[in-house]
């Protein structure tokens, strides 16, 4: 297993411990980004915690993550000035351009992952996506389609 002292060191400072599995699955998700299914089943068999109690949290709260990030973020902004020029148009418009269903953030290849956000700071080009450090205004669902396939 990848990192197995780091993860040992980790469920070392909270077995036995009431109310660890938050923190504990916070730590583990530091060490690489997500919570593998591998490094949740090896923390409940040696926490003790139950693996449906541990993937219930996981699951439950959005600050978890089980896939790997993509390679590139998209931020769709549901601000309240996006949310009136269309904002839930453009994120269906997204999902359905990388093919995303409901439940899933991270398309299958590893490319993107697909979150939403409150406020960009850029209400004026509102409808507004991020992707990565590049802001994107003032969208359609024609046009934000073309900008996606404009990244490798
Ligand atoms: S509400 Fe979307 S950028 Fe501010």
């Amino acid at each position: 297993m990848e990192n197995k002292n780091k993860i040992d060191a980790i469920i070392e400072k909270y077995k036995g411990k009431k109310g660890a599995t938050i923190p504990l699955l916070q730590d583990l998700q530091a060490i690489g980004g997500f919570l593998s299914r591998e490094t949740m089943i090896y923390a409940s068999e040696h926490t003790g915690i139950k693996i449906a109690d541990m993937y219930g949290v996981a699951t439950f709260y959005s600050m978890f993550r089980l896939k790997p990030q993509g390679r590139h973020i998209i931020r769709v902004c549901k601000g309240t000035a996006c949310h009136v020029s269309g904002a839930e148009t453009i994120f269906h418009a997204v999902q359905s351009h990388l093919k995303l269903n409901e439940l899933d953030d991270t398309t299958d290849d590893g490319k993107y992952t697909l979150v939403e956000v409150a406020c960009l700071g850029c209400c004026s080009l509102a409808p507004v996506i991020m992707i990565d450090e590049d802001t994107h205004g003032k969208l359609t669902p024609d046009s934000v389609g073309k900008i996606l396939d404009r990244y490798e």
